[in-house]
């Protein structure tokens, strides 16, 4: 099964670069930069690693992110993450950034996506891995905010593919950002949110009928609501949940609690994704081989999941139809 779940080509969809930052490169980048961190060592930032839910996690991750300044540390944290999911058979992937972060620190939004961008043509050539890009607004600060960032990427269209909203859920509901969503849609982007992580069902039903996803970002809370699961179903709309970021922010006490193989089997469009990997334990390899062992996924299962991520990926016809070659070649497996 191990090596089963290694040999899966894989796409992944819910990724947040921020949050792929390992330790050891944060100190290297800290030191290059100046940057201070209240920190000694690599060991004391893994130790403060202890989230009690996603607030918890967003004040770290925050901090963590301020020793990001040149486009060349953009540029290293992507592309340590892509050498690290070549290791796990990940062929395409599906990356968030939260530019406001960023910008609120007086690092230009050039700087950010032109890092980012680089690092992933970089690994289009060397890896074999594709890449798109999802900007995401951070939902605790205003509308407005978010449409000055929307302004800002526009002009960077051409590598960017959709926006989405994370970070603090409860209390910032998606119909706070129906206007901002309105405008990128207007402006050719997809667009996807975190609903239902924390937050309740109904933010799912706001995700769809005011910002218009074409995916869910977790969703996991939609089993609150059976009028909602029939939704998703009927439409097949996709969820990206992310097991291991799920119990280490406690939204399920255990891997084992996590009711993954029971959306599925409802026959939900349900993936596995790694949110930020280097705060919670795991990439998507390690996510697939936790969750397949906590409940007992099947091969057939884990062909399912990633058949689902491939045909919920933000590809044209043509890639779709190679990705999914792939994965028809390991069904001899
Ligand atoms: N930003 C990074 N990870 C997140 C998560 N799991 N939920 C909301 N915002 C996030
Ligand atoms: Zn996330």
């Amino acid at each position: 099964m191990k090596e089963f779940i290694r040999n899966l080509p894989k796409a992944e969809l819910h990724l947040h670069i921020e949050g792929s930052l390992e330790p050891e490169l944060m100190f290297t980048i800290a030191k290059r930069n100046d940057a201070l961190l209240p920190y000694n060592s690599v060991e004391e930032v893994k130790a403060a690693y202890q989230f009690s839910n996603l607030q918890s996690f967003l004040d770290i991750y925050h901090l963590g992110a301020t020793v990001l300044q040149k486009e060349q540390d953009f540029f290293d944290m992507t592309w340590a993450y892509l050498e690290r999911v070549a290791k796990d058979n990940v062929i395409h992937t599906e990356i968030f950034f939260v530019p406001q972060i960023h910008t609120r620190r007086g690092v230009s939004f050039d700087t950010v996506v032109n890092g980012i961008y680089r690092a992933l043509q970089k690994g289009h050539l060397l890896l074999d891995i594709s890449s798109k890009l999802i900007l995401c607004f951070v939902r605790e600060d205003s509308a407005e905010e978010a449409m000055q960032t929307l302004q800002q990427a526009l002009e960077h269209k051409d590598k960017i593919i959709g926006v989405g909203l994370e970070s603090a859920e409860v209390g910032n509901p998606p119909s706070k950002f129906a206007g901002v969503f309105e405008k990128a849609l207007e402006e050719g982007l997809l667009t996807v949110a975190h609903a239902g992580e924390e937050g309740p069902a109904e933010y799912i039903w706001q995700a769809l009928d005011l910002c218009k996803v074409s995916r869910i970002d977790h969703g996991v809370r939609c089993l609150d609501d059976e009028k909602l699961v029939q939704r998703l179903i009927e439409e097949q709309t996709p969820l990206t949940v992310c097991p291991l970021s799920n119990v280490k922010l406690k939204v399920f006490n255990t891997l084992a609690a996590h009711p993954l193989k029971k959306m599925l089997d409802m026959g939900l469009c349900v993936t596995i994704n790694s949110d930020d990997p280097a705060y919670f334990g795991g990439y998507i390899g390690e996510n697939f081989a936790a969750t397949q062992a906590a409940l007992g996924l099947t091969k057939e299962d884990l062909r399912k999941l990633t058949r689902n991520a491939f045909n919920a990926s933000f590809v044209s016809h043509e890639e779709r139809k190679h990705m999914l070659k792939l994965l028809d070649k390991l069904a001899f497996c």
